[in-house]
C-alpha cells in the first residue's frame, strides 16, 4: 500500500481538491475513508462523478483490485475543467500507469449517463461518489439517479459538502457557489436517513438509508 500510495503522488495534482492528502507521510487524509468503505462493502459497482485528476476513481479503483469480488468503478466526467479526461486511450494509460484497470470512464456529464445503456444495465450500486458541478440542484440531480440503483447497505458521498464558498474552478471569468450543502442539508430533514459529515480538507458528507439491512 505504501509503495502505491508513494508512487500515486509523483503525480502532484492527486494532492490537489481538498481529500486532506499529505504525500510526506504517504497519507490519503479522506482517501482512507473512501479505500475503507470500499474494503467493507464489497461492493461490485462503484460510481464516481467527476474528478479533477482521478483521485477517488484511483483509490476505489485499488480498494476493489484488492477485494476478491472483481468489482468496478464507472467514472462519469465530460472534461469541463480542461482537456485531461478527452483522450479515451490517454484517460485508459494514465489510469493503467497508476495500477487501476477496473475503471471505466464515461466522458459525458451525469445528464447524458442516464440515456446510456450502461446506465441502464448497471446492477446494484454500492457506493456513489458526487463530486461534479456543485450547484444545489446538480447536487439533487446526481443523488437522485443512483438513489434507486443503491444496494441495500449502500452509501452516497458528496464532496465539498459542509461550506458554501465560491469556486474558480471553471475560470476567474465562470465564478460560482458551492452549494452542494444545501442540498445536504435537506436531506438531513428527512427521518429515513442517515446523514453524517465530516469537515475534514474540503469537506464530505455520507448518506445512507437509517434502516438497518437484513443480517446474512
Ligand atoms: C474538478 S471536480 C471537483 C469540483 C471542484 N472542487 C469545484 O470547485 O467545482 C469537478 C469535475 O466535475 C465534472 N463535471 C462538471 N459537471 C458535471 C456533470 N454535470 N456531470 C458529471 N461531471 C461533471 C467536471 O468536468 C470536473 O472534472
Amino acid at each position: 500500500m505504501r509503495e502505491w500510495i508513494d508512487t500515486l503522488f509523483e503525480t502532484k495534482n492527486l494532492l490537489q481538491m481538498g481529500h486532506h492528502q499529505r504525500a510526506e507521510d504517504a497519507n490519503l487524509g479522506l482517501g482512507w475513508l473512501y479505500y475503507s468503505l470500499a474494503r467493507i462493502l464489497r461492493p461490485a459497482r462503484v460510481v464516481v462523478i467527476g474528478s479533477f485528476r482521478g483521485f477517488v476513481p484511483l483509490v476505489f479503483g485499488k480498494a476493489l483490485a484488492d477485494n476478491s469480488e472483481g468489482g468496478r468503478v464507472s467514472f462519469i466526467d465530460p472534461s469541463l475543467v480542461d482537456d485531461f479526461w478527452k483522450d479515451p486511450s490517454a484517460v485508459q494509460k494514465y489510469f493503467e500507469g497508476l495500477g487501476a484497470s477496473n475503471i471505466e470512464h464515461f466522458q459525458m456529464t451525469t445528464q447524458q449517463f442516464v440515456m446510456t445503456e450502461s446506465y441502464r444495465s448497471l446492477g446494484e450500486v454500492g457506493l456513489v461518489f458526487i463530486d461534479g458541478y456543485h450547484s444545489e440542484e446538480q447536487a439533487r440531480f446526481d443523488y437522485e439517479a443512483f438513489q434507486d440503483r443503491m444496494s441495500a447497505e449502500g452509501i452516497a458521498l458528496f464532496h465539498d459538502s459542509v461550506r458554501v464558498r465560491t469556486s474558480r474552478m471553471y475560470g476567474p471569468d465562470r465564478l460560482y457557489e458551492h452549494r452542494v450543502k444545501c442540498f445536504v442539508d435537506t436531506l438531513k430533514s428527512s427521518s429515513s436517513l442517515q446523514v453524517f459529515d465530516l469537515p475534514f480538507g474540503d469537506g464530505v458528507t455520507l448518506v445512507r438509508r437509517a434502516e438497518c439491512p437484513v443480517a446474512p
